[in-house]
């Protein structure tokens, strides 16, 4: 544990490595009390390193020396420096075989990186600097060698043992002991390196290529998962197909592995040939997981499969180009689920996160460009910015240069760069190479943090026929950045007419066929387009399909906005009209007499949706879901969170007690009677289905909760009991609530991804009694300090979702998160720097929330034995 002030890396410090490694042996002897690594690296020097004769250093941490050799002769102690984190050998020759013998200890590896084990199994996590918890080695992603990896274990404990590429040998050994030797032929970093060891069933499938090769796939899970796993393995399927038909993406191993574990940092791992879940991300069955929790693995399996090009072919340089592999992983992934399901839903979805959160991380102490100058702890650069505003940016040079170019863009990246480790500005190059445009603008993106605000005005001449909106963009300052300089922003627009249609969009620029959608290319400060042969004032539709990651403020009439979402042909256009609708009048009532008017246009509209069913229902279903607290927050300055909370309260109060009918209605008229299906159809069914439930549920409505009582009994699906069971805790029926949950429990008491739901229903509801319910929860049998998922469904949950309760006037929700954090960081420094996120946006908040939240991130500064992890969130918060 270190006391000093972590040291910061820096992108401009980069150099190429002074050493290479060809080839890795490595042999796991593995015990219960431990494990012994046996590394055997044949490395030379660089020829383009500059430093031709240094030491040569490998990265370590945690690992306990056993024995160096170098060329097969042992060093002695004065012929090699372990420094902890390093192992220097001064004198070494131009190429050579290094040997090293290290022990480890995975059972005590608390922090879940490098090699540990979960519920019995050994298992690996590298990504990022993990590897060097598992042998010295020169940990970074520039530096690729073919691995080959014999395990030796237990035989009856540990029947399976799994490592990347081929298995080429096996059999048995001494004392009840075997081995397995595998061979990955595809170079790679370090940080994809993975093994498995454990008493796992298998699952297996087959897929066959599109060249004709034949893949296994199989599926490695612990013998109670053995019927949860149907779902990832049709999702791989169809995600191998789909990068086949997309992107030109064969698989390129004869085997493809998924393991799901118990016990793991973030959602999953995209190791070569042997990707490594969380069970929550991988592991369904129509009895134990939600839609969303389908689609949510569907997403997660293309995402980590689709790596195998965008990441592991294809690798980053070094750790400042993570958005390199993870931002166009996660466009890839989310154009996969659009085609999967609906594009406009999963657009909505997408927008969402990204304009609650990554907004959220922009505007704070946290806030970094897509790629990061400088770093402390990498895992904490593990991000929204770098994966969702990565995908954005992504996603607008697949707008700037139409579908057709950016597939040759990618294909000539592929070709170009593959078994390569680069960098963001390649990708970028490799998109103007093959287009022929010129996107040296465009690659602010990655330099500039903050979100770009664009501040829009028109004027219509009635005259002339002419139409000019002005567009405006400014960048907010950024810890570190200042002053920023105009981004290069696909603008798309629509302009409607007074019957909801869409005009011709005629500009100077020629006179053939006017569209009725353009996208429109920002590059300046200011800007002024002039539509022309406009016959009548219009309404604009702005940024269709986001199509940028930016703020729009034009002054929108509230009869426009209920205008925009019944008439708009983009529908996320109309969806947003109804979220900005909504965002309106909710913040009109904060603060306001509790007898304040609310605005009659939001409950028409409502009524409008709920009650006809030729409307595209999935739409619908997302346009009844108020915008949420963390939403509101972000939309304004000093938010005044208890006070949000009530006016977002009212209106829910209000819609649901004018809509009553409407709601009852709307329930029973959607069937849900018939198979359980995950079509696009019966997703949006249930889903409003279970929104009328909650807002009957809000008003304590006797009806609703027989409805709901029923529901939470019949039904044979996940996303229903839980639909039921959900609006039943947030309700005022206290006994009802009770019976369900304590039912729900004994159902699925054995089953950790349901308990972990049935802790998230729970710790997010401010209904269920506040920060007492929460400390019971974390007394619970089933909760668990060293698993991520359960500290996650409480605590992170607690302080992510319950925002009434987080942010107490008392600041009791601050200290108790800082008390965790301080706690947590002892174990698992990475799950700890994630959840004190929340508290890092002190600045933001109101004076009554600020200054105790600021207080709360002194007491975690002012523990002894910082990890670096949680030293920088927390020092870089409170400059
Ligand atoms: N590459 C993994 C993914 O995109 C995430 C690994 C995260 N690791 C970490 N140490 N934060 O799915
Ligand atoms: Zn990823």
């Amino acid at each position: 544990m270190r006391t000093n002030q972590p040291k910061t890396t820096y992108l401009k410090d980069y150099r190429v490595p002074d050493f290479l490694v060809d080839h890795v042996d490595l042999r796991f002897e593995l015990y219960e009390d431990g494990a012994r690594v046996h590394s055997t690296l044949s490395m030379r020097r660089n020829p383009e390193s500059v430093d031709s004769r240094g030491a040569l250093e490998l990265d370590g941490d945690s690992l306990k020396l056993e024995s160096v050799a170098l060329d097969g002769d042992a060093l002695d102690t004065a012929q090699y420096e372990d420094l902890g984190d390093l192992l220097v050998i001064a004198d070494v020759p131009d190429a050579f075989e290094l040997q090293v013998v290290t022990w480890i200890e995975p059972h005590n590896n608390t922090r879940l990186e490098g090699l540990y084990k979960s519920s019995g199994m050994f298992c690996t996590q590298c990504e990022a600097e993990g590897f060097r918890c598992i042998t010295f080695f020169p940990d970074r992603p520039d530096v690729m060698a073919r691995f080959r990896t014999r395990i030796e274990a237990d035989k009856s404990s540990y029947p399976i043992l799994l490592s990347n590429g081929n298995d080429i040998e096996r059999g048995d050994l001494a004392d009840g002991r075997h081995f397995v030797t595998w061979e990955d032929p595809f170079p790679k970093p370090c940080y994809l390196f993975a093994l498995v060891a454990g008493d796992l069933v298998e699952k297996r499938d087959n897929f066959s290529t599109i060249s004709g090769r034949d893949i296994d796939l199989r599926m490695y899970v612990e013998p109670r998962n053995s019927e949860k796993c149907e779902h990832a393995m049709d999702s791989l399927k169809r995600s191998m197909r789909w990068d086949e038909e997309v992107y030109g993406r064969e698989y390129d191993l004869d085997i493809f592995m998924i393991v799901a574990v118990d016990d793991f940092n973030m959602g999953a791992m995209e190791n070569k040939g042997l990707n490594i879940f969380n069970s929550s991300c991988v592991l369904a069955s129509q009895e134990t997981a939600t839609d969303l929790a389908f689609q949510r693995i569907e997403a997660i399996v293309a995402h980590e499969y689709f790596h195998n090009w965008s990441g592991n072919r294809v690798t980053c340089r070094d750790w400042f180009q993570l958005s390199l592999k993870e931002g166009f992983t996660v466009f890839r992934d989310s154009q996969f689920s659009s085609d999967m399901g609906s594009p406009t839903v999963k657009r909505i979805e997408d927008v969402t996160l990204l304009r609650t959160a990554q907004f959220a991380e922009d505007g704070g102490p946290m806030a970094h460009p897509v790629r990061p100058a400088s770093y402390m702890e990498i895992s904490n650069f593990y991000t929204l910015t770098i994966y969702e505003k990565g995908a954005e940016v992504v996603r607008m040079i697949h707008t700037l240069l139409g579908p057709e170019l950016f597939r040759k863009g990618s294909d000539l990246y592929f070709e170009r760069h593959d078994g390569q480790a680069v960098t963001t500005d390649d990708f970028v190059k490799a998109m103007e190479d093959a287009s022929g445009r010129d996107l040296s603008q465009f690659r602010l993106w990655y330099e500039q943090a903050g979100t770009p605000v664009l501040n829009i005005s028109d004027r219509y001449d009635e005259q002339a026929g002419t139409y000019n909106l002005t567009v405006e963009q400014a960048i907010p300052d950024t810890p570190g950045q200042e002053d920023k300089r105009p981004q290069h922003i696909p603008f798309a627009l629509g302009l409607l007419d007074g019957s909801g249609n869409d005009m011709p969009l005629k500009m100077a620029d020629g006179d053939d066929d006017a569209p009725a959608e353009r996208v429109l290319e920002l590059t300046e400060t200011s800007h002024t387009f002039e539509f022309n042969d406009v016959s009548e004032r219009p309404v604009p539709s702005l940024l269709r399909q986001f199509s940028a990651p930016v703020r729009v403020t034009y002054p929108w009439t509230r009869e426009q906005l209920q205008f925009l979402m019944s008439h708009d042909s983009d529908g996320f256009n109309r969806w947003d009209a109804g979220q900005r609708l909504a965002v309106d009048v909710i913040s009109s009532l904060v603060g306001a007499p509790d007898k304040a008017e609310i605005e009659p246009r939001l409950v028409a509209a409502y009524r409008h949706l709920m009650s006809d069913p030729s409307l595209d229902q999935a739409l619908v279903a997302k346009m009844l879901q108020l915008p949420s607290e963390a939403y509101l927050i972000e939309l304004a300055d000093s938010p005044d969170v208890q006070a949000i909370h009530r006016a977002r309260e009212r209106v829910l109060t209000h819609l649901a007690i004018s809509l009553r009918e409407d709601l009852l209605a709307c329930y029973r008229r959607i069937d849900c009677t018939g198979v359980y299906e995950l079509t696009p159809v019966a997703i949006a069914g249930r889903s409003l289905r279970n929104t009328a439930l909650a807002w009957l549920l809000h008003i304590d409505d006797e009806e609703g909760r027989d409805l709901a009582v029923n529901q939470f009994r019949e039904a044979d699906n996940m996303t229903d009991r839980m639909g039921a069971l959900r609006a039943l805790v947030n309700s005022g029926f206290a006994a009802d609530r009770d019976q369900v949950l304590e039912a729900f429990y004994q159902q699925f008491s054995d089953d950790p991804q349901v308990v972990e739901q049935w802790f998230s229903v729970q710790s997010s509801s401010p209904a269920t009694g506040g920060l007492d319910q929460i400390r019971q929860l974390m007394a619970h049998e089933a909760f668990d300090w060293k698993n991520p998922n359960k500290v996650r469904s409480v605590i992170g949950v607690f302080a992510g979702q319950n925002l009434a309760t987080f942010h107490a006037a008392d600041g009791s929700g601050y200290r108790f998160l800082a008390d965790q954090v301080s706690r947590l960081d002892d174990s698992n420094p990475q799950i700890a720097a994630r959840l004190v996120t929340p508290l890092t946006r002190w600045k933001k908040f109101a004076p009554v929330h600020g200054d105790q939240m600021k207080a709360a991130l002194e007491q975690i500064r002012d523990k002894q034995g910082l990890s670096r992890d949680v030293y920088e969130v927390v020092h870089k918060s409170l400059a």
